[in-house]
């Protein structure tokens, strides 16, 4: 399993980051040496992905530290370094998460830092493997066909989060039991997550799928093409309402139309319960170009606008399940503001 963001001592210490921009053409490697590479790699999606955030997050930190120590910071600076990696991407909430677990532990030094951010990276992974098995067991008793076949948008894969995938992990899983029919992977625009990310790891793992454009995917569910929507997520608010990647809310609407389950799939470090509903929770606007422009080159007629927001939001009154490493939450059916408080961490 190719491994989205890890940390190495030798020959300096540096954080190695998969170009998630490149694949699936070229597989290279970027080492982050500093908090502007890292800021920027954020920024450009060379690493993405919630949980992979969180684990950029909590390994930037001790990133910040190392090059503290080269450049001579003082307290004051290593602090604002902090919170621009902090800052990087605004509707992740596990970026800003996976910061604050350790930046308390700064005054008592790299080591400690460092040792607490492996261990968020390797519970990440025991958190998405333990929610996979709950989605899936939840999954094969709700839906009744033999090979369930799914549809998924963006990409919640190994690659978004620290090891093996929050909903790809569902999949993952029902395939481990031969429960898998056909994957309709949507492509994702206007980044192409899941085009090439998500239909790169399938190839992988051996898994049946097409890739549809994100606009037949409402008539895919319509027609009677799929049994469950399996996707990850950003940020799940108090109250269940969860940003995922902008198209999300347009499969939760087909879903309910045609009466099949939407499952939202992350670990609990993605629920946010100082968030009370979907409408606090900031949505990144990207630049007009990722969607005026298509593979580098302009596709809309020069004085066009675009208007290019990363996230949606799914209301919790569309969501059959948030699955966390804790268990399954009904959001469709329960109203309780307080519903995530069991799930989350
Ligand atoms: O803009 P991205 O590629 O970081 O967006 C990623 C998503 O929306 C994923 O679906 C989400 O982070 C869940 S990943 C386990």
């Amino acid at each position: 399993m190719v491994l989205a963001i890890e940390w190495l001592d030798d020959p300096a210490p540096m954080i190695r980051l998969i170009d998630q921009t490149l694949l699936p053409g070229t597989e290279r490697y970027v080492d982050v040496t500093t908090v502007d590479v890292l800021v920027e790699s954020i920024r450009h999606l060379v690493i993405r992905g919630a949980p992979a955030l969180g684990a950029a997050g909590a390994l930037g930190v001790a990133l910040a530290m190392a090059q503290a120590g080269r450049d001579k910071w003082d307290a004051q600076r290593l602090d604002r370094e902090i919170d621009r990696i902090r800052d990087a991407r605004p509707t992740a909430v596990n970026l800003a998460w996976g910061v604050s677990q350790v930046r308390e532990s700064v005054p008592s030094g790299i080591g400690t830092v460092l040792g607490l951010a492996r261990q968020l990276v390797a519970g990440d992974e025991a958190a998405n493997r333990r929610l996979s098995r709950h989605g899936a067991d939840w999954i094969l008793a709700h839906v009744a066909r033999d090979k369930i076949r799914v549809v998924t948008h963006c990409n919640s894969g190994a690659l978004a989060t620290s090891a093996w995938g929050t909903g790809y992990g569902i999949i993952h899983e029902l395939n481990q039991r031969g429960r898998l029919g056909l994957v309709y992977a949507d492509e994702t625009r206007p980044l192409l997550q899941g085009a090439r990310l998500t239909s790169w790891e399938l190839l992988q793992d051996g898994i049946e799928h097409v890739v549809q454009a994100d606009s037949a995917a409402a008539s895919t569910i319509l027609r009677g093409l799929v049994d469950v929507a399996i996707i990850g997520a950003d940020r799940i608010a108090a109250n269940g309402d969860t940003a995922n990647k902008v198209g999300s809310v347009g499969l939760a609407l087909a879903c309910q139309r045609a009466k099949i389950p939407f499952v939202v799939a992350a670990p609990s470090s993605t629920v946010d319960l100082a968030v009370a509903r979907g409408d606090d929770i900031v949505i990144e606007e990207r630049d007009e170009d990722e969607v005026l422009c298509f593979a580098g080159l302009r596709t809309a007629p020069a004085g066009a606008r675009g208007f290019n927001p990363a996230f949606d939001v799914t209301p919790h009154d569309l969501i059959s399940i948030v699955v966390t490493e804790h268990g399954v939450a009904e959001t469709a059916t329960n109203t309780d503001p307080d519903l995530l408080a069991t799930t989350a961490g």
